[in-house]
C-alpha cells in the first residue's frame, strides 16, 4: 500500500505531520510512505509548483496525502506557476473529478458550533463536490474591451457527461444512505446551471429510491446556517462547492475539521484510488507556529484508509479518537481552546 505525501506549503507539512504519525502509530502491516515537493516549496526548490517527479510518484501510489499549497510570495508569479496550479493539476491529471467533503456536528460536540445548539445538532451533510470542470478549468484572460478598458475573463462551462458522472457518485451515495439528495445551482440566472439541473433530473430517473431536489446556490448558504437539517447529500459544482464547504465547516465549528477525498475512476487492487486533503488552505497567518489543528488532515486519513484501502475499522479507529479528543477539550485555537499542533496530533494518537 504505496502512499504519496505530499505536505505542500504554511501549515500544510504541519498537519501532515500529525497524520502521518497517527497513521504510523496504526501500525498497518504493508504500508509504504514517499514524500514529494508541491506548491511554493516545489517552486523554490525545482522552479515548478507540481514537478514531473511529484506527479510520477503520485500517480504510481495507491493514495495521496496532501497537506495545502499557497505561498504569499508567489502571489505575483505567472498563473501557471502559483502553488495552487499543483493541486489543480493533480486533481486535472489524475482524473479525480468527485471530491467529497463531510461535515457534521459530533454527537455532544454542538457546543463547537456557532450555531445555537439545537440548530447545530441537525449538521451532518456530505458535500458531493465537482472537482475537475466548471469555471475553475475554462478558459480565462485578461484584455482590453471595445471600450478600452481592461477586463478580466473566466469562461464556465459544464459538459453532459461531466454533470452525469458526478450526479451518479451524489446519487449512489445518497441511495446507500438513504438520504435525501439536494443539487445546488443557480439555474435561475447561468446556462451552465441550467444544464447541470436538466442532467441532474435525466439521472434522478435512475434512482427512483432517492429524493431529489433542487436549490439556488444563495439560498443553499443561507440554509446551511439556519435549517442543516434540511441537507444530506449535496450536489454541486465545483465554485458553489468550494464556497459552501468553507461554510459548512464554519458551521460545524472551525476550518480545521473538516477532511475530503477526490476519488476518479481508477480501482487499485485495494480500493480506488484517491487524493485526501483538509479543506482548508496554508494559512499563512498562522504557519511555523505550531498552532494549526491537524484534525481534518488526520480525519482526511481515515477516508483515505476507508476509499481507498478498504480498512473501514481503522478508519473508524481514528474518528472515535477525534471525536473523543474534542469531547475531552483537546481544542486548538481556531475552536477557542490553546492545544497546537503537536499536543492535538499526540491525544489523537493516545485515543486510538
Ligand atoms: P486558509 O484555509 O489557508 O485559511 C483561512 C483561515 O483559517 C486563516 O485564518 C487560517 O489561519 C485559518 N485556518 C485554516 N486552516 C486552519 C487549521 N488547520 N487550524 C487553524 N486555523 C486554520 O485560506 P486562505 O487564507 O484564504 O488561503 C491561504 C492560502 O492557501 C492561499 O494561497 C490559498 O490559495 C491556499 N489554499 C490552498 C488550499 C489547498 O491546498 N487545497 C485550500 C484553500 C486555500
Ligand atoms: C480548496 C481550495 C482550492 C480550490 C484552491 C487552492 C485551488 O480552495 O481545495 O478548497 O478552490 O479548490
Ligand atoms: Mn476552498
Amino acid at each position: 500500500m504505496k502512499i504519496a505525501v505530499l505536505p505542500g506549503d504554511g501549515i500544510g507539512p504541519e498537519v501532515t505531520a500529525e497524520a502521518v504519525a497517527v497513521l504510523e502509530a496504526l501500525g498497518l502491516p504493508g504500508l509504504t510512505l514517499f514524500t514529494g515537493d508541491v506548491g511554493g516549496a516545489a517552486y523554490h526548490r525545482h522552479g515548478h509548483p507540481l514537478p514531473e517527479e511529484t506527479l510520477v510518484m503520485a500517480r504510481a501510489a495507491d493514495a495521496i496525502l496532501f497537506g495545502a499549497v499557497g505561498d504569499p510570495a508567489c502571489d505575483a508569479l505567472e498563473r501557471h506557476l502559483r502553488p495552487e496550479q499543483a493541486i489543480l493539476g493533480l486533481r486535472k491529471h489524475l482524473g479525480l473529478f468527485a471530491n467529497l467533503r463531510p461535515a457534521r456536528v459530533f454527537a455532544g460536540l454542538e457546543r463547537l458550533s456557532p450555531l445555537r445548539a439545537d440548530i447545530a445538532t441537525g449538521l451532518d451533510m456530505l458535500i458531493v463536490r465537482e472537482l475537475t470542470g466548471d469555471v475553475y478549468f475554462g478558459a480565462k484572460g485578461q484584455r482590453t474591451n471595445d471600450a478600452g478598458e481592461r477586463e478580466g475573463w473566466d469562461a464556465m462551462s459544464y459538459a453532459d457527461s461531466e454533470v452525469r458522472r458526478i450526479a451518479h457518485v451524489a446519487f449512489r451515495a445518497a441511495a446507500s444512505s438513504g438520504l435525501p439528495l439536494i443539487s445546488v445551482d443557480k439555474a435561475n440566472v447561468l446556462e451552465t446551471s441550467q444544464l447541470w439541473r436538466d442532467v441532474v433530473v435525466e439521472v434522478a430517473a435512475e434512482y427512483p429510491g432517492v429524493t431529489l431536489d433542487h436549490m439556488y446556490v444563495d439560498n443553499a448558504a443561507m440554509q446551511v446556517v439556519s435549517h442543516p437539517e434540511r441537507f444530506g447529500v449535496v450536489l454541486t459544482g465545483n465554485l458553489f462547492g468550494d464556497i459552501l464547504s468553507d461554510l459548512a465547516s464554519a458551521a460545524v465549528g472551525s476550518i480545521g475539521l473538516l477532511p475530503s477525498a477526490s476519488l476518479g475512476e481508477r480501482e487499485t487492487e485495494f480500493g480506488t484510488f484517491g487524493l485526501y486533503e483538509p479543506i482548508h488552505g496554508s494559512a499563512p497567518d498562522i504557519a511555523g507556529q505550531g498552532k494549526a489543528n491537524p484534525m481534518a488532515t488526520i480525519l482526511s486519513a481515515a477516508m483515505m484508509l476507508r476509499h481507498s484501502f478498504g480498512l473501514e475499522a481503522e478508519a473508524v479507529r481514528i474518528e472515535t479518537a477525534v471525536a473523543a479528543a474534542l469531547a475531552d477539550g483537546i481544542l486548538g485555537g481556531d475552536l477557542g481552546g490553546s492545544h497546537g499542533t503537536a499536543a492535538i496530533g499526540a491525544a489523537v494518537r493516545e485515543r486510538l
